[in-house]
């Protein structure tokens, strides 16, 4: 029976621990192997052929070591990047991320929407097909947050230097007068308090992860590999310093797991 193998999800660094949770909260019952590329991170200033072989090195180790049912890329640079190569070299199911355009059009009275995303995503052909998908739908404006997501891996979603860095990035996106932001790389589910106090609630702040469980859900019974078995161990690998790794610990939504350091994927 497949159904208790793991769901495998992996992103840069801390950033798909935001998607986790909302893998674990749906599916308690699900075992997981999560891995947190810390060592490579940030994703988003790489250039694509070296997010594709870390890609494909983490999944390589996710199926050979632990026989993954179905593959959670919880990070919006690499489904950007190379979903489609990724589709094409693996059987298993495979679910990626992208920023929630679809849900801010329906969300936004204005119509004018502020996507928060790496430099690496922005600058996909798969984002710029995805905004042309929804042309003249609404007024798209991006920001492609350099810096932050060091930031972020650090832990202390509250410092100074995030706000600043936050605030920075979110100015012209005010000046511009959206009414939704989009959180569009999984790191910044961590800042999404900062940018609600920034506009004291008045913009609807969308982050993707929700769904993202959601559509898991649908997929492993569509493919009859729902655990029902009331059992979950999770496996959290980290290749991170010690630092991001107390980061982990501190986050992590699961009571039962291992978190194991390792430098071989
Ligand atoms: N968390 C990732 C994303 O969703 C990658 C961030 C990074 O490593 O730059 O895009």
């Amino acid at each position: 029976m497949k159904n208790f193998l793991p769901i495998g999800i992996f992103d840069s660094g801390v950033g798909g621990i935001s998607v986790l949770q909302q893998i674990y909260q749906l599916l308690p019952n699900e075992n997981i192997v999560y891995i947190a590329d810390s060592n490579y991170a940030p994703y988003g200033g790489k250039n694509f052929e070296d997010i594709k072989d870390r890609a494909f090195k983490i999944i390589n180790f996710l199926i050979k070591n632990h026989d993954i049912k179905l593959l959670i890329i919880a990070c919006n640079t690499v489904t950007a990047c190379c979903i489609k190569e990724i589709r094409e070299k693996y059987t298993i199911p495979i679910i990626g991320m992208e920023p929630a355009v679809k849900p801010a059009i329906n969300a936004s009275k204005l119509k004018r929407i502020g996507i928060l995303a790496t430099k690496g995503t922005l600058k996909s052909t798969k984002f710029a097909a995805l905004l042309e998908s929804y042309d003249g739908e609404a007024h798209f404006y991006t920001q492609p947050c350099i810096g932050l997501v060091e930031l972020i891996e650090m832990g202390n979603f509250e410092s100074i230097q995030i706000k600043e860095l936050v605030y920075k990035n979110l100015l012209p996106l005010r000046r511009y007068n959206v009414d939704v932001i989009v959180l569009g790389c999984t790191h910044f589910f961590y800042i999404k308090d900062i940018v609600n106090n920034y506009f004291s609630e008045s913009v609807i702040v969308i982050d993707t992860g929700k769904a993202v469980a959601v559509r898991t859900k649908n997929i492993l019974y569509q493919n009859n590999l729902l655990n029902t078995k009331q059992n979950n161990s999770s496996l959290i690998y980290s290749n991170g310093t010690s630092k991001v790794q107390e980061v982990i610990k501190r986050i992590i939504p699961m009571k039962n797991y291992q978190l194991s350091l390792c430098k071989t994927f």
